[in-house]
């Protein structure tokens, strides 16, 4: 589903680096609506300015909105050293660490990307099938079958827990429960957006001294670095599939291992990247089912033959059609050329996962949701970028794949699902676009 054309470099490039058009809003009326409607804001300027428009945000800088694909195509090919991601992401780092690679440019980024890659390989997700299924079933024959239930927080209580034994490799026990409640605590920290308000506008140095915060963390922490160590020393290690043990015997270029504090970082980053993300996509992947008979009826079938391609359609069209990260961004080091503009140093591009989703040249009829059409055509590399792109593409994507397909598997083999009142729509919870309502569903045995 890539564009066929696209002439927008045609016109000379100005030589002096400018911004494109936006709207000329106080910073503070533009930021209040980036965080009360970030989607309505997004459709309203894309109409008034098209596929490129400047935005201004406090305490976060310039913004330059792209949407379209050969424009994100120069963004997600682009020399790194030039775009950066961890620079713009920089308000996790309190949480996250110093060593996360979510955080990391240039070559530091690479270096740490490229121990983690062959863990979450397309390849490997087999392993985890089983424990998936496992925590899916459990969790799903606990829900209500006479009333509706809201998907959220059971798709949140799911997915931490198959984080916590695939990714940590935590089973059963005193160890797995109290590093849930320590997992549970801080994210919840991060769940409340006047929270997360409070830690940007209170900015990464000043909120790590923050007394409440400190000691929270530190508290996780303890539990983070017990398990670090008990794995590390840990007879089965070299058997062991879980991620954290994966981590645990990989090699740094110079034959170096993870350091415990760099494990702690990527521990939490994955947990952070994975949790609120794959819950959301699950939530959408329901309550759009829910709504679309004759499209769960047909998925019905084709997971009870054995038949995958539909599932994999199901999924990436829920992706498309609520994405749960509206964008992904990269902060200019210095000029640069992109979709026929110079834009200056400092700005940070932000390639508009949400717009190219609704291009209706891309997408006939944006707004229905029709996995058929993933089985029309392949989801193109810079049109269907739920997950990113280019050096920065989200590493846990084929992990969240797979996780949704076993999950969706499990769900429609053990419940029939039914909508609950209206349509529901996008509302910004932090970093994610949820369902209104938390997908209420109503899911009777079969
Ligand atoms: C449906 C679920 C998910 C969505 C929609 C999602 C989306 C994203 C996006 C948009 C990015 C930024 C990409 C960019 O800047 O180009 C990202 C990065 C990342 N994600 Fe995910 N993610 C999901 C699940 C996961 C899972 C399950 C994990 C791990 C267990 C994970 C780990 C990461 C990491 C480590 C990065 C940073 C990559 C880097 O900077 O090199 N994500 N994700």
């Amino acid at each position: 589903m890539e564009l066929a054309t696209a002439d927008i470099s045609r016109a000379p490039v100005a030589s002096t680096p400018e911004l494109p058009p936006g709207p000329d809003w106080s910073l503070l009326k533009s930021t209040q609506r980036w965080w009360r409607r970030p989607l309505q804001t997004l459709d309203q300027c894309h109409v008034r300015y098209g596929d490129m428009f400047t935005y201004r945000m406090a305490h976060e800088g310039t913004w330059v909105f792209l949407s379209d694909p050969e424009a994100i195509k120069q963004v997600f090919t682009g020399d790194p050293r030039l775009l950066h991601a961890g620079e713009a992401n920089i308000a996790l780092l309190p949480v996250l660490g110093e060593h996360s690679v979510l955080l990391l440019d240039e070559p530091a980024h690479m270096k740490e990307r490229k121990l983690m890659l062959p863990s979450f390989h397309g390849k490997r997700m087999q392993a985890y099938r089983e424990v998936m299924a496992q925590v899916a079933a459990d969790e799903i024959d606990r829900w209500p079958t006479d009333r509706p239930v809201r998907m959220r927080p059971r798709m949140q209580a799911m997915t931490l827990e198959i984080i916590l034994r695939a990714v940590f490799g935590v089973d059963e026990g005193e160890r797995l429960s109290r590093l849930r409640d320590e997992l549970r605590r801080t994210l919840n920290l991060l769940a409340n957006p006047k929270r997360a308000i409070f830690m940007v506008l209170l900015g990464p140095e000043r909120l790590r001294r923050f007394g409440p915060f400190r000691r929270n963390l530190e508290r996780v922490d303890r539990v983070l670095f017990e398990e670090i160590a008990a794995r590390r020393g840990a007879a089965d290690l070299a058997e062991r599939d879980d991620i954290l043990s994966l981590l645990l015997q990989a090699r740094h270029e110079d034959g170096a291992p993870m350091s415990d504090e760099e494990l702690r970082d990527e521990l939490m980053t994955l947990l952070v990247a994975g949790h609120e993300t794959t819950a959301t996509a699950l939530s959408w992947a329901v309550e759009l089912l829910a709504r679309h008979p004759a499209e769960l009826d047909r998925l019905e079938t084709e997971v009870a033959a054995g038949e995958d391609a539909y599932l994999d359609a199901v999924i990436k069209e829920t992706l498309r059609l609520r994405p749960v990260i509206a964008l992904v961004l990269r902060k200019l080091v210095e000029p640069m050329e992109i979709g026929g503009r110079l834009l200056p140093a400092g700005v940070r591009v932000a390639p508009s996962i949400y717009l190219v989703h609704r291009n209706p040249e891309i997408y006939p009829e944006p707004e229905r949701f029709r996995p058929e059409r993933f089985i029309e055509q392949p989801a193109g590399t810079y049109t269907w970028i739920p997950f990113g792109g280019g050096v920065r593409r989200c590493l846990g994507a084929s992990f969240a794949e797979f996780e949704m397909a076993v999950v969706l598997r499990e769900l429609v083999a053990r419940r029939r699902l039914r909508h609950v009142g209206e349509p529901e729509h996008s509302v910004r919870s932090t970093i994610t676009n949820v369902p209104n309502r938390g997908a209420e569903v109503l899911a009777s045995p079969r």
